[in-house]
């Protein structure tokens, strides 16, 4: 996905532009731009790669102008070049855009009938010439920004910017976010709220088929129909402070290393003495079936949930990742509740699974960490997570915290279905307020597990294993090391390995065990055996017991705190967080903004 902003200012918008791209940097680094309005003169600058190349060519060949708009970009459609940046500009007319737009050939075939050419190998780039040709044939900027729109297919955040309209942008969503922010005598538009912090902390987010109209001193919103609408104005409390490393390398260390506190914060939010605080009838007494979907980490989440909603609250889950769930459509029983996770709350693939549960399921659930985020919206009850903005690409204080709330949800099923005593409720709240505490004893392993990151830096193949509620971190743990390594890894349930993939191991190839001494940790050791009988090197992720009944063979051993066993998967996921992020320190990747990839996938 990308990044976009637009300014009406009352200074030089560039640097505010640049700084508003910054912190959409998450969404996408392949290139970026901006494009201003000077003396009524439109003109811009493009760079190929991260912002930074951008802001050095504003210092070399600066843009004047008090509007303008911005881009960092995730490349769908072209390769990532300085032609395919954006803004994408056809003669008086320059847009930015996130998301795609899928009749984009049909639009170009048009456009070439009339003898159009074109210049890039962008669908953004047919937009600006739709405005254009509108504009050609006499339409006034805001007749030909609706006429364009009217003939989009796809999702699109889009942002026009017109020659010799000084005081004037217009903005429209369909599909992915846009956010307004409100000024004094100037106008802001971002994909987030993020991007807007440091200008205001007043913003309106758009709807679905919304566009906006914006001068300094007005905002017209139409919805699709072209009615003029009413959005309410919000408050948000973005620190802006907190989208900064806190003195860390990356972000990625800040947000592991803040997961204590973070998870305590969480805690307040949700715990009151005894009892989960959560939203008002949400109840599972006549839920009959659990169905969680999501993608990537957010469905490790999902996948790890599954095992308390069935041991602890007896409830039959079904979990999928959100691109499978979406085109299999399958039945949905009566009394089902569906549960979609999602840290940005905008990921396409569960957000279109989310709508074709709506109207089938009993009741849609989302569990996500920004709040007003398209998932949050268009679910029955949005339970937050409190993780506070998760800027590294790889997801992780999210992970726990998402865990937290899934947990949570499985103790409140477990008492609403009589399968769990209210002392015994307190017990379990009791166990996870002590686990911030955990945290900080399992952080303390950090250089141990550094030490054996970097001596599996250079391994090709690195194998997972975990059985029970280790198997879902042990594909967290190998999506991690994979993202941000860009060393393949593959999770396997302990007991599969002699089912073929065992046929992989030798010495070249790293195999990290997750196993605290639990009820299956016997079953594990026998697996660890028959990897290092084939010289295997196993790395042990353990506790004091595991690691004095099974560490004295082994290769290497992190000892984790003892905990109960149902709170594991949150513990052993920091372990599993590290050995990524000083793996990929040791290749020298780029940690925050791994290649190819981007913070939310906002598209197909
Ligand atoms: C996780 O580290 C990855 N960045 C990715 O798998 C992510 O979890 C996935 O894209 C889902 O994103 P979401 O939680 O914002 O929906």
């Amino acid at each position: 996905m990308c990044g976009i902003v637009g300014v009406l200012g009352k200074h030089e918008v560039a640097p505010t532009l640049v700084e508003a791209l910054r912190r959409l940097e998450y969404r996408g680094y392949d290139s970026a731009g901006i494009a201003t309005v000077n003396d009524g003169r439109l003109d811009r600058r493009r760079a190929v790669g991260k912002l930074v190349n951008l802001s050095d060519l504003l210092v070399h060949d600066p843009l004047a102008g008090k509007s303008g708009i911005g881009h960092t970009r995730w490349a769908t459609h072209g390769a990532p070049t300085e032609g395919n940046a954006h803004p994408h500009r056809a003669g008086p007319v320059a847009v930015v855009h996130n998301g795609i737009i899928e009749n984009y050939k049909e639009l170009r075939e048009d456009l070439a009938a009339t003898g159009a050419t074109f210049s890039t190998e962008t669908d953004t780039e047919t937009v600006a010439m739709l405005a254009e040709r509108f504009l050609s044939e006499g339409c006034t900027p805001q007749e030909a920004a609706a006429r364009t729109l009217a003939r989009l297919e796809g999702a699109f955040a889009l942002v026009f910017l017109f020659d010799g309209e000084d005081d004037l942008m217009i903005a429209a969503r369909k599909g992915s976010p846009l956010a307004i922010g409100h000024g004094e005598g100037e106008v802001f538009v971002g994909s987030d709220a993020i991007a807007l912090a440091p200008m205001t902390d007043t913003v309106t987010y758009l709807e679905e088929g919304d566009r906006a109209i914006l001068t300094r001193t007005s905002i017209e919103i139409r919805d699709e129909s072209g009615a003029v609408v009413e959005r309410p104005a919000k408050t948000v409390s973005i620190d802006a402070a907190r989208v900064d490393k806190s003195g860390y390398k990356h972000f990625m260390a800040k947000e592991i290393f803040e997961q204590p506190t973070v998870l305590a914060d969480a805690l307040n939010a949700y715990l009151d003495d005894a009892e989960i605080v959560l939203p008002e009838g949400l109840d599972f007494t006549d839920t009959e079936r659990l169905t969680m979907v999501a993608c990537g980490t957010a469905y490790f989440a999902c996948l790890t949930a599954k095992y308390w909603f069935e041991t602890l609250a007896g409830l039959p889950v079904e979990t999928d990742i959100a691109s499978e769930f979406r085109y299999r459509e399958p039945p949905i029983p009566a009394r089902t509740t569906a549960l979609f996770v999602s840290q940005s709350g905008e990921t396409a693939d569960t957000l279109a699974a989310l709508r074709y549960v709506r109207g089938r399921a009993d009741r849609v659930l989302s569990v996500v960490n920004v709040a007003e985020s398209s998932i949050a919206r268009e679910s029955d009850v949005a339970l937050p997570i409190h993780a506070g903005v998760e800027i590294g690409v790889a997801s992780t204080k999210a992970f726990t915290c998402q865990l937290n709330v899934l947990y949570l949800l499985a103790l409140k099923a477990a008492v609403d279905r009589g399968r769990m005593s209210a002392a015994d409720l307190g017990t379990a709240l009791n166990e996870l307020r002590a686990l911030p505490g955990l945290f900080n004893a399992a952080l303390d392993r950090d250089e141990e597990v550094a030490d054996a990151a970097r001596a599996m830096a250079e391994a090709r193949d690195v194998l997972f294993l975990g059985r029970g509620l280790m198997y879902p971190l042990a594909h967290e743990g190998a999506l991690k090391l994979k993202e941000i390594s860009y060393i393949h890894a593959e999770a396997y349930a302990s007991g599969e390995l002699k089912h073929g993939p065992i046929a992989l191991i030798d010495k070249s190839v790293p195999v990290v065990v997750m196993a605290p001494r639990d009820h299956l940790f016997d079953k594990t050791v026998s697996n660890m055996q028959e990897v290092m009988a084939r010289g295997g090197r196993v790395l042990l992720i353990t506790d004091a017991a595991g690691a004095a009944a099974a560490g004295a063979d082994v290769w290497r051993t992190v000892t984790l705190p003892a905990a109960p066993s149902r709170l594991t998967p949150m513990l052993y996921a920091l372990p599993a967080q590290l050995l990524a992020y000083h793996a990929a320190i040791a290749k020298g990747t780029d940690v925050d903004q791994p290649r190819n990839l981007a913070k939310s996938v906002t598209v197909e």
